[in-house]
This record gives structure tokens, sequence and C-alpha cells, in this order.
């Protein structure tokens, strides 16, 4: 089996599809394993079930403590012994047990530039701040929300017609990139963590990741 991922959902699965679709495609050597949503009703269910991926969903709502929660999220996600977990639209907040747990192996995606808005309607934020660009960020996650080192970002203008929704599709379109390119250099061993700093190639990364228009593949 080539390297094992654990991906986790909430909603649509299109950054999940993205990496079904790369790995078919034999631009990424890896294996997913299983995908893991906290929805029943989650599309990304559909989209894994189609490629033949085993899935589990765990409903938060049926768990009395996020500890519970976290902690058999965990023992579904060990049994499969992955080498890296993806956040893929994961809308849930991690005990700090949980994340140290798989600390330097899991990765999040983020629909701003980070450390801007963290948190939620982050297009609708960029718009009312008059921003003149928004983005999206990869990253290790830590503890913190939306606060681990930044691996990779891809930034996008905002035009005075723009809307929530509008920048959220141009967003999901640069996600579909850089998500999968993360999880490369993950699966490749090009990618790792020390002290919190993000590496590529054994060179630290800016504070802001490195930059998708410049990156090499
Ligand atoms: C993506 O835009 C991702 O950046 C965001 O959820 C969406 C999931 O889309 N994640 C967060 O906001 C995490 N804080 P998808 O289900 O189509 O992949």
């Amino acid at each position: 089996m080539s390297f094992p991922i654990v991906v986790l959902i909430s909603g649509s699965g299109s950054n999940l599809q993205a990496l079904i679709d790369q790995s078919l495609q034999g631009k990424l050597d890896i294996t997913i394993s299983a995908v893991v949503s906290n929805k029943a009703d989650a599309f990304g269910l559909e989209r894994a079930r189609k490629a033949g991926i085993p899935t589990h969903v765990l409903d938060h709502k049926s768990f009395g403590s996020r500890e519970e929660f976290d902690q058999s999220l965990q023992e579904v996600i060990d049994q499969y012994q992955p080498k890296l977990v993806v956040l893929a639209g994961f809308m849930r907040i991690l005990t700090d047990s949980f994340t140290r747990h798989y600390e330097g192996r899991m990765l999040n995606i983020h629909p701003s530039l980070l450390p801007k808005y963290k948190g939620l309607d982050t297009h609708q934020r960029a718009i009312d701040a008059n921003d003149k660009e928004h983005g999206v960020s990869v990253h290790f996650v830590s503890a913190e929300l939306d606060a681990g080192s930044v691996i990779v970002q891809a930034r996008t203008q905002i035009e005075a017609t723009d809307t929530a929704d509008s920048l959220a599709e141009k967003i999901h379109k640069l996600e579909h990139v850089i998500y999968p390119l993360a999880v490369k250099w993950f699966s490749e061993g090009r990618l790792t963590v020390n002290n919190g700093k993000a590496l590529l190639d054994g060179q630290p990364l800016p504070e802001s990741g490195a930059d998708y228009k410049e990156v090499p593949e």
C-alpha cells in the first residue's frame, strides 16, 4: 500500500475529491484508507463510497463531551494506522489531547490568508474589511484553532463585484491545487515540522508558508 492517509470531512468533500482524482491520475502516491465524517449527510461520503474508500460516520451530537467524541474519533482513525491525517472541511474544534496525538502529522486547509480570519465566514469578512486580496492556507494543526505553522498559501484578487459565494468558488479552485500539493510534499518526506516550524526540503518556510505561484512541484 502506498502512503496511507485518513481524511476527515463535514460537508461537500470537494477537497477530498481533488485528492482522490490526483491519486487516480497517478499524480499523488497515497492510499486514502478511510474517510470519516461527523455528519451522516455529508456529500463527501458519497464521493468516498464511489471511489471504494471505507467510510465512517461519528455524529458528535451523540457524544456527551468533546473529549469523548475526539477519543472515539482517534480510535477510528488509528485502526488504519495512517501516516497523515487530512482535515478537509472538518468543522470541529479539536481537543488538545487529539491535536497532540497527531502533532506533525495532521494538516488542515483554511479559506483565508492566515493569520487573518481564523474561524468562520472568512470570505464575507475579507469583503467587509475592503481587502484587495484573499486566499487560502494549508497548515499543520496545532492545539490553537487555525494557528499551526503555515505550509503553503494561494492568493486571489477581490473584485468590486465579488460576493462571499463568488470568492468561495475562486478559493475552492485554489484549494484543489494547493492541498494535494502539500499532501504530496508530506508523503514524499519533503515536508516536516520542527519546534512548530514547517520545513520544506529541510529549509524553514516563511511565516506565511510557500507562495503557491513560486513553489516548485
Ligand atoms: C473549504 O473551503 C475549506 O477551506 C473549509 O471548508 C471548505 C470545505 O470544502 N475549511 C474550513 O473552513 C476549516 N476552518 P469541501 O468540503 O468542498 O472540501
